[in-house]
């Protein structure tokens, strides 16, 4: 019996269900039951009722998530060095001087962000949804965190300021990708539709045919007739784009860009985890429940 063998014999056994993020490894997406971006899997978690267990394969604040949407289940997390840095940028000081500085502004929070920071939001977005739920406020400026282009990318959408905490958020593998990477690609592949993550630059937003979380661009390739795509997102998602369209190509916009973070989580990982129920996701009930407010706040929207 191989190892991804022994770690679905184990999930049954100990009635668990194994969620897993659109960046994880292959091997790990291919026995997962379920695979998406981070709004899907937290939709999810929420929704689990049978499974005694949920393994988390991702990064700390998705797991954090589902924790705190549904504190009666057991929810682990593989690999404890797995942390976004991008939801570490941000701090409740940070948040708490832009609210002083910017009186009666609302608080718009990434999911990338730390339980206690969604605490002190009104309400959480994921790049699948920040749009709606920025337009959903009546209020034209909006404090907005971590990320950056995010905030950017909202802003052209909806025509409001967003203020950015901190200054300068950001994910260091969607930043690697550059316009003259796609260029390159171009060359050899002309009619390739470009498939950008809001995360990008500003720059890699203005080569884009689309631009999307990594959910819409499964959705988009599906349903484009297009037979070729340049994917700036994280490498991941290739093999699931590849595994649900196999009469289509895709290439990655730039070659390094890989979540070293999101790719700490190894098989053997997921199988110690299952076995001694490892690392159990602890959310203080204070914390959770303010940072479920916010959350559910979104999932209105
Ligand atoms: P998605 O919500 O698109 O899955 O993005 C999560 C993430 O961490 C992107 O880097
Ligand atoms: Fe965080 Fe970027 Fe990795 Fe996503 S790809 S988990 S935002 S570091």
């Amino acid at each position: 019996m191989d190892l991804s063998d022994k770690i679905l014999k184990l999930k049954r056994e100990k009635k668990a269900v194994i969620l897993a993020h659109n960046y994880q490894r292959p091997e790990i997406q291919d026995i997962a039951d379920y695979i998406g971006d981070s709004i899907e899997l937290s939709r999810m978690a929420a929704q689990e009722k049978d499974a005694e267990m949920i393994v988390f394969s991702a990064v700390d604040f998705m797991a954090e998530s589902a924790a705190i949407l549904n504190p009666k289940k057991k929810v682990l997390l593989p690999c404890l060095g797995a942390r976004c840095p991008m939801a570490q940028m941000l701090t409740v000081d940070e948040i708490e001087r832009a609210k002083k500085e910017h009186p009666g502004v609302p608080v718009v929070l990434y999911v990338n962000t730390l339980a206690i920071c969604k605490a002190h939001c009104d309400v959480c977005c994921t790049s699948a949804n920040a749009v709606e739920v920025i337009e959903s406020l009546d209020a034209d400026t909006v404090l907005f965190g971590p990320d950056r282009n995010l905030a950017e990318y909202v802003s052209e959408k909806t025509g409001k300021k967003l203020i950015p905490i901190p200054e300068n958020g950001f994910c260091p593998t969607h930043l690697l990708f550059q316009p003259e990477d796609v260029a390159v690609l171009k060359i050899p592949h002309p009619h390739a539709v470009v498939m950008v993550h809001p995360e990008c630059s500003s720059e890699m937003r203005k080569v884009a045919d689309f631009v999307g979380s990594t959910s819409k661009m499964c959705r988009f390739a599906k349903e484009s007739s297009a037979k070729e795509f340049i994917v700036a997102t994280e490498e991941g998602l290739l093999h699931r784009l590849r595994l649900e369209n196999p009469e289509k190509k895709f290439f990655l916009a730039y070659e390094g860009a890989v979540c070293p973070n999101m790719k700490r989580t190894t098989l053997e990982d997921l199988y110690a985890s299952l076995k001694d129920e490892k690392y159990v996701v602890r959310v203080p009930d204070a914390v959770a429940k303010k940072a479920r407010g916010s959350l559910e706040r979104m999932f209105q929207v």
